[in-house]
């Protein structure tokens, strides 16, 4: 995030210096090792408990799709909560954490809307068993990160973290936010060569509809949300059933260089389509659970449940969308497809 700085007495400055840490590349970065061929990382996106949530039935629900999945490491992909006090922000994380699997989070539009701080919820979100941290720097975004998967002290694959950020001011409208040029720069910095990645945020990027253009029925999933006319971008596609940044950022460009193979988010509720583009898986994992609102696909069942992206030791990668129904608590379906490489 930035810091905002009062100018200090030049009196003052010697002390400054002396106390200031400098951030060091390892401070954004955790490491977990590939127990088994392939590391599997489950996504949650906008769960969105609020003051009217059922929450022994939607910890059941995550029981269910936990269980189900098996993954080494829980991705949270922003809007966890939607009119929630700090007591159900407090149970939200003291649940995830009691799994006692590896997760991170970053944080989506809706997620700092509460009677809390930016630094008490950065607090809550960061316990035991968090596999990322949240560092006190310049670049833009408060959650950051990237966690290294190591076999045999080797990185195979990295996973990324990017805060895509809430909203900006255009004129009198807020409108969604982008990933600013010090994010894109940061992710330069500790990206590996040579190692493939996946990174999740929350607000779609316009590749989405550069790769909708391409190919409407992508490679998974379903678009049901209604289209929308971003300014700039309806210019280029027309109207898409996407609701992204309202700014094209580079990360997109960065990421493709840096050999990343998906980018995962979520926002758009009804949407879990995955497409292609320029050679990057680019979409939306499952909405987790009804709260809110959630997409029905056009076979009936509803498009709620999780994504599963199963990283293998052989660069392979698969993606798998769950379906759970959340008055049933039975799988609907589940479909998996490998992403081409
Ligand atoms: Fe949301």
């Amino acid at each position: 995030m930035r810091l905002k700085l009062a100018v200090p007495s030049l009196a003052l400055l010697p002390f400054l210096l002396a106390s200031c840490t400098a951030i060091e590349p390892d401070d954004y970065r955790k490491v977990i090792s590939m127990e088994r061929d392939d590391f599997r990382v489950l996504q949650l996106t906008d769960i969105h408990w609020s003051l009217s949530t059922n929450i022994p039935r939607q910890k059941e629900y995550m029981d269910i799709l936990v269980e189900h999945s098996d993954p080494d490491l829980i991705v949270i992909t922003g809007d966890a909560l939607f009119t929630a006090t700090k007591n159900i922000a407090t149970m939200l994380y003291d649940y995830i954490d009691s799994l006692g699997i590896p997760y991170a989070v970053v944080y989506g539009n809706h997620d700092m809307q509460g009677m809390w701080s930016s630094s008490w919820m950065d607090q809550n979100i960061v316990r035991e068993n968090a596999a990322f941290s949240i560092v006190q720097d310049d670049v833009d975004g408060r959650t950051n990160w990237v966690i290294d998967i190591e076999r045999d002290g080797e990185t195979v694959w990295q996973v990324f973290g990017i805060d895509s950020n809430s909203y900006m001011a255009d004129g009198l409208l807020y409108q969604y936010d982008y990933i600013q040029e010090s994010q894109v720069q940061w992710f330069q910095g500790m990206a590996e060569e040579g190692v493939p990645s996946i990174g999740f945020l929350h607000i779609p990027l316009w590749e989405y509809a550069y790769a909708y253009q391409e190919d409407p029925d992508g490679i998974i999933g379903e678009l049901r949300e209604p289209d929308s006319a971003t300014p700039g971008l309806v210019d280029e596609v027309g109207e898409v059933p996407f609701y992204p940044s309202s700014v094209h950022s580079s990360f997109f460009d960065a990421a493709r260089e840096a050999g990343m193979r998906g980018i995962f988010g979520g926002h758009d509720h009804s949407n879990d389509w995955v497409g292609m583009y320029e050679g990057v898986a680019l979409g939306y994992g499952v909405k987790c659970g009804r709260e809110l609102y959630y997409g029905v696909s056009e076979e009936g069942y509803d498009l709620t449940g999780a994504a599963l992206y199963t990283l293998g030791i052989d660069e392979s990668l698969q993606i798998t969308h769950m379906y759970l129904d959340n008055t049933t608590l039975e799988f609907t379906n589940e479909v998996t497809v490998e992403v081409a490489r």
